[in-house]
């Protein structure tokens, strides 16, 4: 995730892009950078950092001249670095290139680039785009654009210019966002609204493959065979003070809404279809050595941890490979005994929690291979890891994890099927359905955060209760123990995440009419116990929210509210089923008036011990 700006008109398009990218900045701060053309010429200044360090340099240097484009940068391909930062810049010099997403077959096409002449100076993905435009421009930057967009495969959003065409910026999407903003004699491009709301209420929202030539006073939109298409402005409904949040009122709504895009992300280049097999560069494991496995050991804090608890389920159930879980900050106490080929998963959005880290260096030291599952990328845990699978849900800025935590089980769910597939231990069978199941997976969340209403109305009815339980069994245990974390942090209701199971052995004495419980009973191999336990707890007069698949018409008459999932292989179910019960927590905060974003005691990378 990373953003992009862009601006044509009478007035310098740096000034006009800082702007833009600082409201962008939720989606990357780790380089900067800015292009314009002036004279001919194209102008390029770019930093390492936040954007502050860009307006220091801007203010040392100036650009001027339009057009211009801007970046903010979240690291996917190449640590984070001057170089590596946007816009890149073609061979030739003349051509510039903003972009986020990511691009599947770069390094064919940088092969093939570099064979024919062309000089990569970056470790990025992105550069095989200037190059390409450089490759196919013949006075006509859309064409040139146009062509080369068709030799790549993945997920982008594009600004480019060039100093040959001074009059034109040319944008293109494929997956990832772009709005084109309209002006008086100006005009912009931007990865989402806000980053441009200061300007303009009037936008294109531009879809996939779809080209935009932009001059002053127009804007052309085509698909990629240059078809005309009319599309109607969109009035941006929000005003210019709610644009960072892209009209959300926090941060954490913002990042629940965000989970279908970055699911995508987290896909893109894995798992493409049903039968094609996984692919997971970044875990730098061969076949022998994922045979070899003699252990799994999980290990990570917080959300995360419930993470790994499901990530334990899944390499078991699929790969059929003994495996642990244990909250970091008491890995060490145990003394866990690492055998050979032993494979330690270290899970963390922020890459930087000490507990993490200290567990990490203590299976290291003990003989384990480390892969990491992050999101922050060239963290400390990344660069102690052996093999690094990110999670790709861009910036989490609200404390309490959210998109992270979904992304985590998403990459789970496909480091266990990765393993199942090398490994035999499931049928084909088993493997296609649940890799259909997991391409069904950002669908289905979408279909979920479209409910939302109905999650707010349960929230009404017991938002004033001072005590909750969130029951689960089997993989959906982590799934009620997460859901308990996210109304405990948050809205500081009492919530507790227990076993379904377990609640016979002594939580039920807490069962009364004040408490209210949440019971996660979708279609599986729990089911019918879930059902018992439910009733358990009815007959103690406890009121009970069930989560149930669509379609149940048994499960109604044990709860007195409901919220409804879409149907799914249960051992996948996890992923989806966090969704609403992040909206529940959240509009139980909002209800009692809580900081949602900043919650009392916690903060967002807890890095002592
Ligand atoms: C809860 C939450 C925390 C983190 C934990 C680990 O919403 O965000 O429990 O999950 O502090 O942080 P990371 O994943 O950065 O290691």
């Amino acid at each position: 995730m990373c953003g992009i700006v862009g601006y044509i008109g009478p007035r310098d398009a740096a000034d006009i892009c800082l702007a833009g990218l600082k409201r962008l900045e939720y989606r990357g701060y780790d380089s900067a950078g800015i292009a314009t053309v002036d004279e001919g010429e194209l102008h390029l200044r770019k930093v390492v950092g936040k954007l502050v360090n860009l307006e220091e340099v801007l203010q040392q240097e100036p650009l001027v001249g339009a057009p211009g484009i801007g970046h903010t940068r979240w690291a996917t391909h190449g640590k984070p670095s001057k170089t590596n930062s946007h816009p890149h810049i073609s061979t030739n010099g003349r051509i510039a290139v903003v972009h986020n997403g990511i691009i599947e077959n770069y390094g064919q096409l940088r092969q093939q680039l570099t064979a024919e002449g062309y000089k990569f100076v970056s470790e990025t993905d992105t550069e095989v785009m200037p190059h390409l435009v450089e490759k196919y421009y013949e006075g006509d930057l859309r064409e040139a654009v146009r062509r080369a967009v068709g030799d790549l495969k993945g997920a982008f959003a594009f600004g480019v210019i060039c100093a040959d065409s001074p009059n034109e910026l040319v944008a293109v999407r494929r997956f990832s966002p772009l709005v084109v903003g309209l002006g008086d004699g100006e005009n912009y491009i931007a990865s989402d609204m806000g980053a441009i709301r200061q300007e303009t209420d009037k936008v294109y929202v531009i879809d996939d493959d779809e080209l935009a030539l932009i001059t002053r006073d127009d804007v052309e939109l085509t698909d990629l065979a240059l078809n005309p298409i009319a599309r109607e402005v969109f009035e941006i409904p929000w005003p210019a003070e709610a644009a960072q949040k892209a009209g959300h009122k926090h941060f954490m709504h913002k990042e629940i809404h965000e989970q279908p895009d970055a699911m995508h992300s987290c896909l893109a280049g894995r798992l493409s279809s049903p039968e094609a097999p996984l692919v997971l560069e970044g875990l730098q494991m061969s076949e022998q050595e994922i045979k070899d496995l003699r252990k799994v050991v999980f290990t990570a804090c917080g959300t995360a941890y419930h993470a790994g608890m499901v990530g334990r389920f899944m390499m078991e159930n699929l790969a059929r490979v003994p495996a642990e879980v244990d909250l970091a900050a008491e890995l060490r106490t145990r003394d866990p005994v690492v055998l050979d080929n032993t494979l330690a998963v270290v899970i963390s959005q922020s890459g930087e929690t000490a507990d993490t880290l200290v567990a990490l260096r203590d299976l290291r030291e003990k003989g384990a291979r480390v892969v990491s599952v992050l999101n922050v990328v060239d963290s400390s845990i990344a660069r102690e890891s052996d093999g690094v699978v990110y999670i790709q849900a861009g910036p989490e800025i609200g404390v309490a994890s959210t998109k992270a935590y979904s992304l985590q089980v998403l990459t789970m769910a496909m480091i266990a099927l990765h393993f199942a597939e090398v490994r035999g231990t499931a049928d084909p069978a088993t493997i296609r359905s649940l890799k259909e199941a997991l391409l069904a997976v950002p669908d289905q969340s979408q279909e979920l955060l479209d409910r939302e209403e109905d999650v707010k109305a349960v929230a009404q009815h017991y938002y004033q209760m001072p005590n909750s339980l969130f029951l689960g069994r089997g993989i959906n245990l982590p799934s009620a123990m997460e859901g308990a974390l996210k109304l405990k942090e948050i809205s500081y209701v009492h919530a507790e995440g227990y076993s379904a199971g377990e609640m016979k052995h002594g939580p039920i004495a807490l069962v009364e009419p004040n408490l209210f419980t949440v019971a996660i009973a979708v279609a599986g191999e729990v089911y019918e116990k879930m059902i018992g336990n439910m009733q358990e707890i009815k007959a103690r007069s406890g009121p009970v929210i069930g989560v149930a698949n669509d379609g149940d018409d048994v499960i109604g008459d044990e709860c007195d509210d409901m919220i409804w999932v879409p149907p799914c292989p249960e051992l996948v179910s996890p992923i989806t089923i966090a969704i609403p019960l992040q909206l529940l927590a959240y509009h139980i905060a909002d209800l009692r008036g809580e900081h949602i974003d900043q919650p009392r005691n916690l903060a967002k990378t807890v890095t002592v011990e």
